[in-house]
């Protein structure tokens, strides 16, 4: 595979149940993100951008097909590692809708959390965890507990978290659909700035056609396909 690619997939395909309880969602996704691309995904509800954002996270099965990640395959017709936990350790960092962090740690041990268990020193994590915090101007926060945290705040530890693993790759389930409009619009450049400075490959579900001016392309499922389209001209002038 080409070596820019963060993430390639391959005839993607998606079903749950069978027989009478069969529910086709996706039939043969073909694409790639490259590194350093901030991606919107877009579609109605129910039409299978968190069952897509989870197979890339190599969280939920596949039916078939074949997903690369970075320069190496992980999925073709089964996973091709038992370790697929490790896999989301060390490549991935999530974000989720609510901010999942959790509430008797306090902000700097939710960060440090995952490099931890990946094995990295305490003191390299919180180090790199404070850079982080302090990038996200909320560093003055970092010993206190997130129920003493705002909506936004919270939701900036949490996109802290996702990074502290050093990901190759975000996944970003509808981020901003707990905050309102500014403070919509500053977690999307956070993650464009993210994906520039780092080279992060990032997905993004997002429902505020406001922020797509804010990425360099738009992913949508269409009859249970994927099709890619660019950010039109008018559009990123707004
Ligand atoms: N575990 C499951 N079992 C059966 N159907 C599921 C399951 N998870 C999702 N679905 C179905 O797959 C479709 C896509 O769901 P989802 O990926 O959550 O959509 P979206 O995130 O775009 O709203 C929906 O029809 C949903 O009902
Ligand atoms: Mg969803």
């Amino acid at each position: 595979m080409e070596k820019n690619y963060a993430i390639k997939v391959e005839n993607l395909v998606k079903h749950f149940g069978k027989d009478d309880t069969l529910v086709e969602v996706i039939d043969g996704a073909d694409f790639s993100i490259e590194k350093g691309e901030l991606v919107a995904l877009v579609a109605p509800s129910g039409a299978g951008k968190t069952t897509l954002l989870m197979m890339i996270g190599c969280v939920e099965d596949p039916s078939s097909g074949t997903i690369w990640l970075g320069n190496e395959k992980v999925y073709e017709n089964k996973w091709l590692t038992k370790e697929t936990r490790k896999i989301r350790r060390e490549k991935i960092g999530f974000i989720f809708q609510a901010h999942y962090l959790i509430p008797f740690l306090n902000v700097i041990d939710n960060v440090t959390l995952v490099p931890q268990t990946n094995g990295v020193p305490q003191k390299e994590a919180e180090s790199f965890a404070m850079e982080l915090l302090e990038y996200f101007d909320i560093a003055d926060k970092a010993h206190n507990m997130s129920s003493e945290l705002s909506g936004g705040q919270n939701q900036r530890v949490a996109i802290a978290r996702a990074l502290a693993n050093k990901p190759e790759i975000i996944l970003a389930d509808e981020p901003t659909a707990a905050l309102d409009n500014k403070r919509s619009v500053s977690v999307v450049q956070m993650l464009k700035k993210i994906a520039l400075d780092q080279n992060v490959a990032t997905i993004m579900v997002i429902h505020d056609e406001a922020m797509l001016p804010l990425c360099d392309r738009i992913l949508k499922i269409e009859d249970k396909k994927v099709v890619s389209e660019v950010v039109s001209e008018n559009a990123r002038m707004i």
